[in-house]
């Protein structure tokens, strides 16, 4: 039997961050699929929408994301600290937490230069100045590398969301930076975001190019272009494949990657030693058609959760 590379698992219950709860639902629903191999670490419950109440156009449920943030660090610095050489996989909600999960690496080695591949339909690079919807999912890179982008602002904010704003930067340790980015299948990105991609040259590799090279050509090209880094972290976000694949998913986007490259992708990442974090996200089972993304991305991921 071949060894998982990420069998220890931490779930995160999360849908603070996206336009509707049920994402929340999303760890246990695969989780549930992985079988017997798996191993729980700890489980993260945020709080429910209808508990939040500092909410702004501009960042909904930012204060209780905040908390939540906080203890996705503190349980992946724990796990890192205690478990050197391991890897660890995270299950969550929304794609607001990824900048607790990294904030949690770093923590554990502060020296580490981490590396980060993006795998999305979104660039998830927006701040409370220029977000469209106010969904915090669409943030954590932001948040991740500590940027406001004012200069290109849409949005004026008022006192208590800058304030929740700062501590979601504070909490994410500014864990990373724009050089060490590498995204794959993005294709639903506002203006502002486009700007940010191209003022610092951040690579992506396009659903054309993966579908032309093969999953683990590109994989094997990402890790290359962070070769300097000494730690890879890999989102996964699920509306990366095809809006026909994954119903169940709060944003999904046509024109996305297949489920077979995307299978290249994951297990050619898994496969260096660099990448100890791989965290899947914004599975929401409310939305699904029976439970066909969940055991669609169930299949993805077999060979290494
Ligand atoms: N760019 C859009 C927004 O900021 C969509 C973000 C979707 N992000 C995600 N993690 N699914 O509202
Ligand atoms: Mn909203
Ligand atoms: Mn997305
Ligand atoms: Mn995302």
């Amino acid at each position: 039997i071949m060894k998982k590379k990420f069998k220890k698992m931490l779930l995160v219950e999360c849908d603070l961050g996206g336009p509707e709860a049920g994402a929340a639902l999303g760890p246990n629903a695969l989780y549930s699929l992985l079988g017997e191999n798996a191993e729980l670490v700890d489980v993260i419950r945020c709080a429910e929408i209808s508990d939040c109440h500092n909410t702004t156009p501009q960042a909904h449920n930012l204060k209780e994301i905040n908390d939540c943030l906080y203890q996705i660090s503190q349980s992946v610095s724990e796990f890192f600290k205690k478990n050197q050489n391991e890897s660890l996989g995270i299950i969550a909600g929304d794609h607001s937490t990824a900048c607790g999960s990294l904030a949690g690496l770093k923590t554990a080695n502060p020296d580490a230069r981490i590396g980060v591949i993006w795998i999305d339909a979104h660039a998830d690079i927006h701040s409370p100045y220029t977000t469209p919807s106010g969904n915090v999912h669409g943030m954590p890179i932001a948040a991740a590398v500590g940027a406001d982008h004012k200069k290109i602002a849409i949005n004026s904010i008022d006192q208590e969301t800058h304030a929740e704003w700062e501590k979601t930067k504070r909490l994410s340790q500014s864990s990373f930076t724009l050089n060490d980015l590498v995204y794959i299948g993005i294709r639903d990105l506002e203006q502002q975001e486009q700007e940010v991609l191209e003022q610092h040259n951040i690579p992506h590799y396009s659903v054309s190019s993966v579908s032309r090279l093969g999953g683990t050509e590109v994989a094997t090209a990402a890790l290359k272009y962070l070769e300097h880094c000494s730690s890879i972290y890999v989102s996964f976000d699920i509306d990366s494949l095809d809006a026909e694949l994954v119903p169940g998913t709060g944003t999904p986007v046509t024109d996305g990657l297949d489920a077979f490259n995307t299978m290249k992708i994951i297990s050619t990442l898994a496969a260096s030693d660099k990448v100890k974090l791989l965290e899947v996200v914004e599975i929401n089972p409310l939305l699904d058609q029976g439970n066909k993304t969940t055991e669609l991305v169930a299949r993805i991921l077999e060979g290494v959760f």
